[in-house]
């Protein structure tokens, strides 16, 4: 890994509405306030931050990050519940992967409640708001750091 480890942070669709949309469950911060607390987390690390509200530019976005990312966290939002075509670019991947989510979908609608991102991912954090992405964040560079020294011992 090279000093400065790179973290794709992508984030699915209606979250280019944070802020305005449902606040009482999604807060009043932005996506841009997000990205902030992000960049802040990660400290020396590039972090490549990006929202789509189409499937297949999300699914293109994780097929790019095999080349240039070494480690990602997700936002699948409505994806997570419906997208195998995403879970398959997730299998993929050989980066770890920390699933995100502002509110906690295990603790609402019954069809929130299936993650197929959640098949892959290493961990998940979910229900704190934009703090879950602060959270994402640290264990998600920390795996990738651990990758890295694996693979070098194994040289
Ligand atoms: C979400 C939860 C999903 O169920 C929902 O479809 C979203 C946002 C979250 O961050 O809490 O769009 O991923």
């Amino acid at each position: 890994m090279p000093d400065s480890p790179v973290l794709y942070v992508l984030n699915g669709p209606n979250l280019n509405l944070l802020g305005v949309r449902e606040p009482e469950i999604y807060g009043r911060e932005t996506l841009a306030d997000v990205q902030a607390r992000c960049e802040r987390a990660a400290g020396d690390a590039t972090v490549v931050f990006r929202q789509t509200n189409h499937e297949g530019e999300l699914i293109d976005w994780v097929q790019e990050a095999r080349g240039k990312a070494d480690a990602l966290v997700l936002n699948p939002a409505g994806y997570g519940h419906t997208s195998v075509a995403l879970l398959d670019a997730l299998k993929a991947l050989s980066i770890p992967v920390v699933e995100c989510h502002l509110s906690n979908p295990a603790a609402r609608e019954r069809f929130r409640h299936r993650s197929y991102v959640s098949a892959i991912a290493a961990g998940v954090v979910s229900g704190f708001g934009p703090v879950s992405y602060e959270l994402a964040v640290q264990p998600a560079l920390g795996l990738a750091q651990e990758r890295s020294r694996s693979a070098d011992r194994s040289v």
